[in-house]
């Protein structure tokens, strides 16, 4: 299959680019370099099957030949970058969506949206299951990233129903590994970073709020099998593992082997208390669920942390 992949340089959009040339598919990979870095895809800087374009996707484009799939991923995720970046943000997920939405149409192809747990804001139903229609605060500083994700999601159900398109939405929830920046300020390079350093750990709150965290390569496994299914409506993708911050805290610097104290800072805006899916529907239609365990897990992104926590020591 031919697969047209924006936000391919970016955390996921990478790790898909590998799968999915593993498959023996060939890519054109998209991406402007907003929050992503042109070193995620450098490995396969000589791959006759990966073709790279700059392109912002909220400006018209087009794309030779015959497309299969078109996987949308272009948009600022972690919290700091569409903090950064709101209007960007709100715009990749309406007008970009959309252009990659018109694509899938053009060329008859299938057309699968990276949604997000965000579109349940901070849940009222817990754990959460994709029929729960969330609690968004519509006008809070995160909601440039919801309500863009809420739209895209809104928009790629009407191009179903208005013209057909083969469409699927997944509700990625926290998920971490290598290829991760550093001070994208999610808690998981956060920690690493801070922990790798034998600086104190930031914990907002009191850190009982519940994070549960999926290893990219189940992520990855997830998206792979729903672009291949034929639901339409969301499915939740997220380990169900759920854990407090502080737990998760102590984890990493065991892990690290680190002395690192807790420092506590207050909750940002908006902050969910619990973040948890259910990931019953993703395991019935798609046989999926993750296998990767947090210990092995975190010890691969420790590894990949390793190397650039010491270099930039190294160069302060
Ligand atoms: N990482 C997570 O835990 C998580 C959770 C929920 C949802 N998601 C979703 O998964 C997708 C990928 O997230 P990620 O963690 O890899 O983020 P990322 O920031 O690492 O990657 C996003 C990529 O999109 C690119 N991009 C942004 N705007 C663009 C535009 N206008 N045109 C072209 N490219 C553009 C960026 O440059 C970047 O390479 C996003 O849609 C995100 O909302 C991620």
């Amino acid at each position: 299959m031919r697969l047209v992949v924006s936000g391919a340089a970016g955390f996921i959009g990478s790790h898909l680019c590998d799968r999915l040339l593993a498959e023996g598919h060939t890519v054109v990979a998209l991406d402007n370099f907003l929050t992503g870095r042109s070193e995620n895809l450098a490995h396969l800087a000589r791959e006759p099957r990966l073709e790279f374009t700059k392109q912002d996707i909220t400006e018209r484009f087009s794309v030779r030949g015959p497309v299969d799939i078109v996987a949308n991923l272009a948009s600022p995720a972690s919290p700091r970058d569409y903090l950064e970046y709101p209007i960007e943000t709100l715009d990749v997920g309406s007008a970009g969506t959309r252009h990659m939405l018109e694509l899938a149409k053009r060329k008859r192809a299938r057309f699968l949206l990276t949604s997000t747990s965000e579109c349940y804001g901070d849940p009222l139903v817990h754990p959460q299951v994709e029929t729960y229609w969330g609690n968004v605060n519509p006008v809070g500083p995160r909601s440039c990233y919801d309500e863009s994700k809420r739209f895209a999601e809104a928009i790629t159900m009407a191009y179903h129903r208005t013209h057909g398109v083969r469409t699927n939405i997944a509700r990625i929830f926290n998920t971490y590994g290598p290829r991760m920046q550093l001070n994208d300020g999610r808690v998981v390079p956060a920690f690493l970073d801070q922990a790798l350093r034998g600086e104190p750990l930031t914990v907002f709150g009191d850190g009982s709020q519940t994070r549960s965290f999926c290893y990219v390569s189940d992520l990855v496994d997830g998206l792979y099998r729903l672009m291949l299914s034929d639901e339409r409506y969301p499915v939740n993708l997220g380990n169900p593992r759920e854990m407090t911050i502080l737990e998760f805290a102590e984890r990493i610097c065991k892990l690290t082997n680190s002395s690192s104290s807790i420092v506590r800072m207050p909750l940002p805006e908006d902050d969910p208390r619990q973040r948890k899916p259910d990931i019953s529907k993703a395991k019935n239609i798609l046989g999926w669920e993750p296998k990767v365990s947090l210990e092995e897990g975190l010890k691969r992104t420790a590894d990949y942390f390793q190397g650039r926590v010491l270099g930039s020591l190294a160069i302060t």
